[in-house]
């Protein structure tokens, strides 16, 4: 496949101050990022509560950047189409909470939008290979999902590793993202193993210059 000459950076929003919200996404429009993630827990999934599609339709009109949605939820199934309303361009699910996985990603596609599978550290790759060539990205969480500020698990270098292979063997097209304790210290090494995507929630906004972190990993070589 064709992979973009530079990563994509998407800072999430939940490592925003929420009573601030609109002006944590004009950080995000003006450090030059390329897409906004945005983290829904529902607080059964995930032992946090987030927030849900009127929070991301209200920031829509804010940013130009594209909007992915990754859904941390126990049944997204009948939230679909209220994500593809309040305007998210990926929506992404956890293959552990869905036993339908095929019928959920086709109502993604039908719904006019990019479709994404996650997997948290403990599920192996190979629980999604049947579903690979259905989807636009794979979302592999390298912490265990429900909050910002993680440490990365040092395994999932293995994981995209194992993924870029089936991906290169099979011809296929999606994209990789990897979310959870991204820093300056691992990106490159992502970024190498095969990684397009990189979520980066603390490392963004607590960084002191936004533009500088994101030049610095848009530079970055593969
Ligand atoms: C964790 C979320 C992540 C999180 C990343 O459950 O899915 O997107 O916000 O935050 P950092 O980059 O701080 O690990
Ligand atoms: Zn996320």
């Amino acid at each position: 496949m064709k992979r973009e000459s530079k990563c994509i950076v998407a800072p999430s929003m939940l490592s925003a101050d929420f009573s601030r919200a609109g002006e944590g996404l004009e950080e995000v429009n003006a450090a030059g990022a390329d897409w906004v993630h945005l983290d829904v827990m529902d607080g059964l999934f995930v032992p946090n509560i987030s927030f849900g599609p009127k929070f991301i339709a209200d920031l829509k009109d804010k940013s130009t950047l594209p909007f992915d949605a990754h859904l941390m939820v126990q049944n997204p199934e009948p939230f679909i189409k209220e994500f593809a309303d309040a305007g998210a361009d990926y929506i992404t699910v956890h293959a552990e909470t869905v036993t339908h996985l095929h019928k959920v990603i086709s109502s993604i596609h039908q719904a006019g939008v990019n479709a994404g599978i996650s997997i948290v550290p403990s599920t192996p790759v190979s629980m999604i290979y049947q579903m690979l060539s259905d989807v636009e990205l794979v979302l592999l969480m390298s912490v265990n999902p429900g909050f910002g500020g993680q440490s990365f698990i040092e395994f999932t270098f293995d994981k995209i590793r194992e993924l870029d292979a089936y991906r290169t063997e099979h011809k296929l097209d999606f994209l990789i993202s990897v979310d959870g304790g991204v820093t300056t210290h691992n990106a490159e090494k992502l970024y190498q193993s095969g990684v397009d995507v990189l979520v980066v929630g603390t490392t963004f906004f607590k960084s002191t210059d936004r533009s500088a972190l994101v030049e610095a990993l848009h530079a970055m070589n593969r």
